[in-house]
């Protein structure tokens, strides 16, 4: 069965007043272990410095010891997925990100397509707690992003970014990105897809270079993919 990429759309107040508050009860009560343990807020988060974010991989928490989603936003991401994909789905992958400074790099989110996932992704990315604006790009289509709003789209096939935002300290951007594929895709994406959507994602980057001026000169000295 062929399995075509999302047509990218926003979908607002995503999670439940109920959902979100758990969701940052799970961030918090991280956070808070930390800080018991060590002082330190993000110890258990992984500081990423080609994004400027400091992310914690919640779907690698199931069944570990640290704080991980409850079960009602489990079955609410689960619902959703099976919603757009009108099927069973598989593993999830979920991460929640905030971008600050305090990951001692500059946020940024260069035009790219991801690696992550085998066959088509269903992806959602929804902006949470936050204070600044930060639109999204998927392609040339710009979401202007609120508090609770997903945008939903196919990271694998289509190339996605934001603009350069000048972060300054205390700034910060919550996001949770959630993404899986079909259980019908019965067709794995082959090595030949993700070199066209490098290349792809270039061009994209220098059709919007003056939005990411600053953003591709951090690309420039970094090391791998600058995301
Ligand atoms: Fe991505």
């Amino acid at each position: 069965m062929i399995i075509e990429p999302i047509a990218p759309h926003a979908e607002a107040s995503f999670f439940t007043p109920e959902e979100y508050a758990s969701i940052y009860k799970t961030i918090n009560d991280t956070m808070d272990l930390g800080v018991k343990e060590s002082g330190d807020k993000w110890q258990h988060f992984r500081k990423n410095t080609n994004n400027g974010f400091n992310v914690v991989f919640l779907s690698e928490r199931r069944h570990g010891p640290l704080p991980g989603l409850s079960q009602e936003v489990e079955d609410k991401i689960r619902s959703k997925f099976e919603e757009k994909t009108g099927g069973p789905v598989g593993h999830i992958g979920i991460l929640w990100a905030r971008y600050t400074l305090e990951s001692t790099a500059m946020p940024s989110l260069m035009p790219h397509q991801d690696r992550s996932e085998t066959h088509t992704a269903f992806m959602f990315t929804a902006e949470l707690e936050t204070n600044i604006d930060w639109d999204f790009y998927v392609e040339d289509e710009k979401f202007t992003m609120e508090k609770n709003k997903a945008i939903w789209f196919s990271g694998t096939h289509q190339s996605h970014w934001r603009p350069d935002y000048d972060f300054q300290e205390g700034d910060y951007y919550d996001i949770i990105l959630c993404q899986t594929h079909s259980g019908a895709d019965e067709n794995p994406l082959e090595e030949e897809h993700w070199l066209d959507g490098d290349d792809h994602s270039n061009e994209v980057a220098e059709k919007y270079a003056k939005l990411l001026m600053n953003s591709r000169a951090k690309a420039a000295m970094m090391q791998g993919p600058c995301q």
